[in-house]
């Protein structure tokens, strides 16, 4: 699918990730290798992150990482400090950090609610203050990774639910302060994608096959289909696209969550 963009789509851009070590957002970095960025990801583990690093070398251009949790404002400004001072500021920005875990609202304690709305709002914040410098600078751009909890409403998923409907709103109030500095802002939705994380997390409460039956197209995303979207929206190519929401999901949107929403909520009363 990446073959499909010109090899030089983001040549002489560097693109920072924050959660760029797996899942989604490696995807997003890969895909912007690909395409002639440098890359600059960081995240919780280090380990993690050495491994992407090298696995995006592989392409050809630098990429570099901080070990930062996006909760913490200090070390995320570090971490586009550091990251800059190696490979030159930021063009393109993705805040894609995200935490997640499935339960009722009741049995989520304030500490768990607080967690995801630091780790998904908060830390989108501190990602697009700590770049902001940077993208003035370059003329760069923003995407934050969503989610369709931002839409419509998933059951077990109050705290996120919460979370990405303020990304989304927080995504336009920059589109529309940046946008005349010639920063764009934008968001990607996701639908269900294989392979990651937090499919895993979410597919533990309704089977596969209730996911596939929400999406028209039949089937989840790859990766790849994701991360190739979202270097488009990052590129030149995207260059009038600004306050927008994309959706990536197969047109999952259009029909709703109600059959995840039943079959977890099914599941819970059968074992209550
Ligand atoms: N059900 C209910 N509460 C849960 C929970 C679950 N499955 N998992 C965590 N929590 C609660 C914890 O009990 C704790 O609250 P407490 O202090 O009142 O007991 C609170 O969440 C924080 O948990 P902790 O594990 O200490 O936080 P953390 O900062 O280490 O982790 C999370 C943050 C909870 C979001 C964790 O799931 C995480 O790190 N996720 C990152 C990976 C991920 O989610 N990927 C998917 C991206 S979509």
């Amino acid at each position: 699918m990446r073959d499909l963009l010109s090899p030089d789509l983001l040549r002489g851009r560097n693109v920072f990730v924050s959660g760029g070590g797996s899942g989604v957002n490696l995807a997003i970095a890969r895909a912007c290798a690909q395409v002639g960025a440098d890359i600059a990801i960081c995240g919780r583990t280090e380990a993690r992150l050495e491994a992407a690093t090298e696995e995006l070398r592989a392409y050809g251009g630098r990429a570099v990482y901080a070990v930062a949790d996006v909760r913490d404002e200090a070390a995320v400004v570090e971490a586009f400090r550091t990251t800059a001072e190696q490979i030159g500021p930021m063009g393109a920005v993705v805040s894609g950090a995200a935490g997640n875990f499935l339960a009722p609202a009741e049995q989520i304690s304030t500490n768990g609610f607080r967690a995801v709305m630091d780790i998904d709002l908060l830390g989108s914040f501190h990602v697009a203050k700590a770049g902001f410098e940077q993208l003035r600078e370059t003329g760069g751009n923003i995407l934050f990774v969503s989610g369709g909890q931002s839409q419509m409403p998933f059951v077990h998923q109050a705290h996120v639910s919460a979370a990405k409907a303020g990304v989304d709103q927080l995504m336009r109030t920059l589109a529309l302060e940046w946008g005349p500095l010639g920063i764009r802002a934008n968001s990607i939705i996701p639908g269900p994608v294989d392979g990651t994380e937090g499919m895993r997390r979410l597919a533990a409460t309704a089977d596969a096959a209730v996911w596939a039956g929400m999406v028209p197209l039949g089937r989840f995303a790859d990766l790849d289909e994701i991360g190739t979207m979202a270097a488009m929206l990052l590129s030149p190519l995207a260059a009038f696209v600004n306050g927008a929401q994309i959706v990536i999901d197969g047109g999952m949107s259009l029909s709703g969550s109600s059959a995840f929403n039943q079959a977890v909520l099914s599941a819970s009363v059968a074992t209550s």
